[in-house]
């Protein structure tokens, strides 16, 4: 028995790093438990590039590939692409009627975007941007999904789904919309190489499919305790980016690898060398998962079809449901 139905989605930003790896890792579990819709929210992604969409096509892609590679199935959980499916559209207009504009305006994570990215000289104060937590409310109640993975920063536009749900409960008198619950991802503890948060804008981050020369090269750049000049100079690895990571690439060595680097018995090179053979260890696996399907641009294109197909279903039930209620 299935403890309930999960929604998730993310926007196609191209492939993926390895802090996303937690979060994907954690959906690979949870495919296990609960009935899955997984979906790429290409049109989320428009919300704030809507004049650069050349690529989008090809980010869905290497999303989709990054996906299946690290273990969510096909034959599990329902992988689609949101545009595929017109409902979520439908919802989102018809859920736009009953949404008083003050809800998005209060928003928190409205106003801060449009103040940000004005400053980098972009407008996104746009209908479709202040509607963007009501197209991601459409995209988790058009399944009637009540449980929701996600990170911490999405807790407000899970409040705001459950408000969603209930107005709508209310104001047609049915029970059609469940209060969907947030089930809060573990966020990654891998900063990037430089020691900043891991970014792709900052260019300081190994993706899920780093080659092998280049995962190596990256792992060198690394910063580490500064003040270490010598291999025999004692180092401390509470402020060094490799000493992170063998916590989680080498956890049975980590305690012994800080304190062979604080007695100044291991050099940083040989530190960063054990490092990139446990990470190819650990990631070699998902890059051979994905040429796999790389090589087999049709057989993705059948997953997403059939993905497509099933969620449709789902949701065009719901939406029948919605446009009676509604005397549509
Ligand atoms: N807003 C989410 C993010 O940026 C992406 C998203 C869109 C989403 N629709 C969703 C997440 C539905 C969960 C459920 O991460
Ligand atoms: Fe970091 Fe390892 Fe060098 Fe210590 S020995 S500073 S943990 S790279």
């Amino acid at each position: 028995m299935f403890k309930g139905r999960i929604l998730s989605g993310m926007r196609p930003t191209g492939s993926l790093h390895i802090g996303h790896l937690s979060v994907l890792e954690n959906w690979a579990k949870l495919q296990e438990e609960y009935e899955c819709f997984f979906t790429i929210v290409d049109w989320h992604a428009l919300t704030t590039s809507f004049n650069e969409t050349e690529s989008i096509q090809e980010n869905i892609h290497e999303m989709a590939l990054d996906w299946l590679s690290v273990g969510i199935d096909p034959e599990k959980s329902c992988i689609f692409v949101q545009s595929h499916v017109k409902q979520h559209a439908e919802l989102h207009l018809l859920f736009s009627m009953i949404t008083p504009l003050s809800w998005l305006e209060r928003c928190p994570t409205y106003k801060d975007q449009v103040q940000q990215l004005s400053k980098e000289g972009k407008d996104i104060a746009t209908y479709g941007f202040l509607g963007y937590p009501l197209l991601q409310a459409a995209d988790i109640l058009v399944y009637k999904a009540d449980t929701v993975p996600v990170g911490e920063d999405q807790l407000p536009h899970l409040e705001f789904c459950r408000e969603i749900a209930r107005r709508f409960n209310y104001l047609y008198k049915r029970e059609i919309f469940p209060e969907p619950r947030a089930v809060l991802a573990k966020v990654s503890l891998l900063p990037g190489l430089d020691k900043r948060k891991m970014s792709k804008s900052y260019n300081n981050y190994i993706a899920i499919n780093e080659a092998k020369d280049a995962l190596q090269q990256k792992v060198r750049q690394m910063v580490t305790d500064p003040s270490r000049i010598h291999k025999t100079d004692p180092g401390n690895p509470d402020i060094c980016v490799v000493s992170t990571y063998h916590g989680i690439y080498t956890p049975d060595e980590v305690t012994d690898i800080q304190e062979s680097c604080k007695q100044g018995t291991i050099g940083c090179v040989a530190c960063k060398k054990k490092l990139a053979q446990q990470m190819e260890v650990a990631l070699a696996p998902y890059r051979d998962k994905r040429d796999y399907y790389a090589q087999r641009p049709g057989l993705i294109k059948e997953i997403l079809q059939n993905g497509k197909e099933k969620a449709e279903a789902r949701a065009e039930a719901t939406l029948h449901e919605v446009r009676k209620a509604m005397h549509l």
